[in-house]
């Protein structure tokens, strides 16, 4: 695949891939438990480290009502939202809480929250979209 844009901005990637690769901060910049909001190609994106050092990246706004996710706590491997503390799982994105103390049906209705891809390379952290 030959290089594309980045929603409408060329494609600093280049890598032959479905994915735009964007340095997004400096490895060493994001210790565990630490969250970070940084712009991806013209978007906010979460970046979390869990506990055990795992690196996630997320959508910043909260599926619930839209809070700014930026302003949570990592708390074991999820994203505890500072409005109604709903706990979004960081690796699946799959909501943990409220859904473990709903019924079937109700927990059926909580939306996940969306991830992206994330990498590690030459001391940066570098989160993938896809090219358009
Ligand atoms: S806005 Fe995040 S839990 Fe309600």
């Amino acid at each position: 695949m030959t290089p594309g844009s980045c929603d409408g901005a060329p494609c600093p990637s280049s890598e032959p891939a479905d994915l735009c690769w964007h340095s997004v901060l400096p490895t060493a910049e994001l210790e565990p438990r630490m969250l970070r909001k940084v712009r991806v190609a013209g978007r906010y994106v979460l970046l979390a480290r869990l506990e055990d050092g795992t690196l996630a990246a997320a959508s910043v706004v909260c599926p619930h009502e839209a809070a700014d996710l930026s302003e949570g706590t990592v708390y074991m491997g999820a994203i505890d939202c500072p409005r109604h503390h709903y706990l979004y799982d960081l690796r699946t994105g799959r909501n943990r809480h409220p859904r473990d103390v709903y019924p079937a049906d109700l927990a059926a209705t909580l939306a996940p929250l969306p991830l992206y891809p994330v990498r590690e390379k030459d001391g940066w952290i570098w989160v993938g979209k896809q090219r358009v």
